[in-house]
């Protein structure tokens, strides 16, 4: 392929989206429009894009710069001023590929169809079209026979052009000598002094120029966002691809409807997700783990043969084989050993647990690390801050931590150790040990009478 360049045009400010957030990055799938697009550029081989940047400019470059070369275009006068940005950076370009950083649709194939019969019908241009029923808003692709002849703004189309179907996606092949040409011809074409690149294609057909164009069978690629709501509707079209992949390769989905599945999530073979769950990040979950129902998970790992149920997690680390839920919630530096059971109603913040412990019901355990095998009763809770600084808690392997035990932080429970029901624990217990912090029962026999008989006189 002749030294390939391509060039991803993301300066535009997005009025429709009413936003001070820039345009592209907008998240979709969990991840901001302007990384799909490089992403499907690093598909087809380019490793290092130009990025068109202008509107809130520092903020696409602090997300993209180690991926991707940022041009400035400080004042967007149009796709076309955009893309005349780029031309000192065109000196050796033999095909210039040119995407819109609003088009996160776009699939790899169609990128590499498209310039596959660029360059094996040596064009000069080569636009990406698509068929819509509704082409609204889109440019419209003027053609004669399979030539290209003109592209017309949905503004400037007379009402005949607006019945034509085929819309420009915003994806291009260009030679590169006739692109650099052409950029310097091009005049505003408005009385907003905007300059169209689709104007190129005008200039090409005076030169006489070959110009073609590839037709996607799948007209969702050419979804470019323009308002939230053309978000909203790309978001739910690329949820049914990501839960589609997945399914092909042996996830069982029982409610695609109810759920949500990341763009970097990885499933593992026979993983199973139950309804009304949200995958998350960078979240893996490995074979035969059960999720769900109702289960948000943002980047944690989940074990094999693990399950997971109506539980909140972020960045928490799951092993294999452990037992999750009902009602649990895994805060950041959770990590669960193999054979861990928490159960309903309990939090575990930046806590590790060892294998074959359990906290089965109402615990709060923080800034702590509990032994293999060990047994935490239901209420217990770590009081792991003093109003200033947190402090650790360590419980020992095989340790039986009686009900509603306060750990008061920094405190350590060595292995076999025991705590009796309802202790508030501020000593070190060493191991073998039963703590028991709590005042004498006092039994009076036959108090119900004798009080009931004083009332009656
Ligand atoms: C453009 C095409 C239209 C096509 C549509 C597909 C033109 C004149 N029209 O229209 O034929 O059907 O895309 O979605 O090109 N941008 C800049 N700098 C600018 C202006 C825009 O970088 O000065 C970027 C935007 O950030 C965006 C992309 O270019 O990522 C497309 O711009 P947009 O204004 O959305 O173009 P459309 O009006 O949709
Ligand atoms: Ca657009």
């Amino acid at each position: 392929m002749p030294n390939l360049v391509a060039v991803i045009m993301a300066a535009g400010k997005g009025t429709r989206m009413q936003s001070k957030l820039p345009k592209v990055m907008h998240s979709l799938a969990g991840k901001p429009l302007i990384e799909h697009v490089l992403d499907v550029a690093n598909q087809v081989g380019i490793e290092r894009p130009l990025v068109i940047v202008g509107h809130g400019r520092e903020v696409v470059a602090a997300r993209i710069h180690e991926r991707a070369e940022i041009v400035v275009q400080a004042e967007q006068l149009g796709t076309g001023h955009a893309v005349m940005q780029v031309l000192p950076y065109l000196e050796n370009a033999g095909t210039v590929l040119v995407l819109s950083g609003d088009q996160p649709l776009l699939k790899t194939e169609s990128l590499q169809a498209l310039i596959k019969m660029h360059e094996d019908r040596e064009a000069c241009a080569t636009v990406l079209t698509a068929y819509m029923n509704q082409p609204f808003g889109y440019g419209r692709i003027l053609k004669d026979g399979e030539r290209l002849v003109r592209i017309v703004e949905e503004k400037d189309a007379t009402p005949e052009e607006r019945e034509v179907k085929e819309i420009n996606t915003g994806t291009y092949c260009f030679k590169g000598p006739a692109l650099k040409d052409a950029l310097r011809k091009i005049t505003p074409q408005n009385a907003q002094g905007e300059y169209y690149l689709t104007e190129i294609f005008d200039i090409f057909l005076k030169q006489g120029e070959r110009m073609l164009t590839y037709c996607t069978g799948d007209s969702h690629e050419a979804l470019g966002i323009n308002s939230r709501s053309q978000l909203a509707e790309a978001e739910g079209i690329f949820r049914g691809r990501i839960l589609e992949r997945w399914m092909a390769d042996g996830v069982t989905i029982v409610d695609p409807a109810s759920t949500f599945i990341d763009a970097g999530v990885e499933l593992a073979q026979d993983v199973t997700i139950l309804p009304f769950t949200r995958l998350l990040g960078k979240t893996r979950i490995k074979e035969d783990a059960v999720i769900g129902p109702q289960t948000s998970l943002e980047n944690c790992n989940v074990g094999c043969s693990s399950e997971v149920t109506y539980t909140v997690g972020k960045d928490a680390d799951i092993g294999d084989r452990c037992h999750i839920g009902p009602f649990a919630y895994l805060r950041p530096g959770t990590r669960l050993e193999e054979n861990v059971k928490v159960g309903d109603f309990v939090e575990i913040k930046n806590s590790r647990i060892e294998t074959g412990a359990k906290v089965p019901h109402l615990s709060y355990i923080g800034d702590a690390h509990v032994g293999k095998s060990a047994n935490i009763g239901a209420g217990t809770i770590t009081c792991n801050y003093d109003g200033i600084n947190k402090h650790p808690t360590k419980i020992g392997d095989y340790s039986f931590i009686g009900s509603n035990t306060n750990l008061v932080a920094p405190v350590e429970i060595g292995d076999h150790a025991v705590t009796g029901a309802g202790s508030t624990i501020t000593k070190n217990v060493p191991a073998n040990a039963l703590a028991v912090e709590r005042s004498q029962q006092i039994v009076k026999e036959h108090w119900h009478r004798e009080t009931r008989n004083r009332g009656q006189k």
